[in-house]
């Protein structure tokens, strides 16, 4: 997602108010807007996360770490939504149409789209799912009445001994998980904080495809990295079988496969944002209506830490195209993703020409600027506009970003 420039000030014109909402589909409820905003708007319950319009100042600071775009909702109102409407919603209500009272001089001939544009200026636009794409479910499962799920299976995926990463299997027996491929889930660490309260879950890719890690069966498997001190990813990595997780979810409403045989899909990641595109490769594994070509560009820091390795060396190019790079191989020089893709420029190009490809990029956040300039650059060798060409496959869903 590209910086948000700070709105000048919250609009309170003739009558109407602008005023910042979050969109409770697209919303994968990590509450990292809430721990980031300085004045203490953002809350939530255990259903969605909602913004106090008389708290909200509009300084913009939520809007780059959503992992979404979920934050990135403006409505235009007379009488603001309240709190409890907005916990109530599962959808996010239109812009609703207004008498206009404001003057031109608020906002051209149309105050309340130039209030809109306003806000929208420099985020990129709303991510929107492909057009082909399944519907999916969301927020089955809340706080306050999570899934009960199983382990049935914990597998370390990297020899690296400092780079613990795990690939873990939840069965669901009777509770149904519907889950697309993209989508997340939150697992919910036991105990409980320095006040006393529950922790907030933590949220994780599915990494499976939506028939289960197992064919027919209701599981889904999950890639977690052990973070140093990290609660939640050490509760997950050290799950035995038969444990029981209490899961939230599923969440994610754009991230998600075209199903659409002629679709082309250009997936760009590092570490455990691989985990959706190993759940997009088995779904064309096993059928059905997926794209016909994948490539994948996957950094990491040596094949002894990226995820995977070795199945994902068997897997056939006709299948999946894989250009591996590491930035830690001793002797050889520091590879990132963008630098692989400025090699493989002529390829991308003919991507980049064809109205049936599908951009995916997800891991680092750190990644998506050298991404982007990668992406500029090969856009402008062959007369594109990059910032344009970007902003209308977005809003066609065919562009998604999903970086922390
Ligand atoms: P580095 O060696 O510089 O840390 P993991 O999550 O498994 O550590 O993998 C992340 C991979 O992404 C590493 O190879 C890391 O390289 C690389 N990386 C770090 N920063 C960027 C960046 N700004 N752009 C692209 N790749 C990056």
């Amino acid at each position: 997602m590209n910086a948000p420039t700070k709105s000048p000030e919250p609009i309170h014109g003739k009558g109407v108010v602008k005023q910042h909402l979050i969109d409770p589909e697209i919303c994968i409820r990590c509450y990292t807007c809430e721990m980031t905003c300085p004045v203490g708007a953002i809350e939530h319950d255990d259903n969605n996360v909602v913004v106090d319009v008389t708290k909200c100042d509009f300084c913009m600071d939520c809007i780059p770490v959503c992992p979404t775009g979920s934050i990135d909702e403006w409505r235009v109102v007379k009488e603001p939504y309240s709190l409890d409407e907005q916990y109530s919603w599962s959808e996010l209500p239109e812009q609703q149409s207004l008498e206009q009272d404001a003057s031109p001089d608020e906002g051209g001939d149309d105050p309340i789209a130039a209030l809109l544009a306003e806000a929208h200026k420099g985020t990129g636009g709303k991510p929107k799912a492909p057009a082909s794409a399944a519907r999916p479910t969301v927020n089955l499962y809340n706080l306050g009445k999570p899934a009960t799920a199983r382990v049935a299976g914990n597998f370390r995926l990297t020899d690296d001994p400092g780079h613990d990463v795990r690939h873990i299997i939840l069965d669901f027996g009777a509770q149904p998980m519907p889950v697309l491929e993209g989508q997340s889930v939150g697992i919910i660490p036991p105990g409980t904080d320095s006040e006393g309260k529950p922790h907030l879950p933590r949220l994780y890719s599915v990494s499976s495809p939506r028939d289960g890690e197992r064919r027919g069966y209701n599981n889904l498997s999950l890639t977690v990295k052990r973070e140093e001190k990290g609660l939640c990813s050490n509760h997950v990595c050290d799950l035995k079988i038969g444990d029981e997780v209490q899961v939230t979810g599923p969440f994610g409403a754009t991230f998600l496969m075209p199903d659409d045989p002629d679709a082309r899909l250009l997936l760009i990641c590092t570490g455990t944002g691989s985990a959706p595109f190993r759940a997009f490769t088995m779904r064309k594994q096993r059928g059905g209506a997926a794209p016909g070509e994948i490539v994948m560009f996957f950094g990491a820091r040596t094949p002894d830490s990226l995820p995977y390795f070795g199945p994902l060396k068997k897997v056939p190019e006709r299948v999946l195209k894989k250009h591996l790079v590491f930035s830690r191989i001793p002797g050889a020089e520091k590879e990132y993703v963008q630098d692989r893709m400025m090699v493989e420029q002529d390829m991308i190009a003919d991507m980049l020409n064809d109205a049936k490809t599908h951009i995916y990029i997800c891991g680092l956040r750190g990644m998506e600027q050298g991404v982007e300039e990668a992406f500029r650059s090969i856009a402008e060798s062959i007369g594109l506009a990059w910032d344009a060409t970007r902003d209308a496959m977005r809003e066609e869903g065919r562009y998604h970003v999903e970086t922390y």
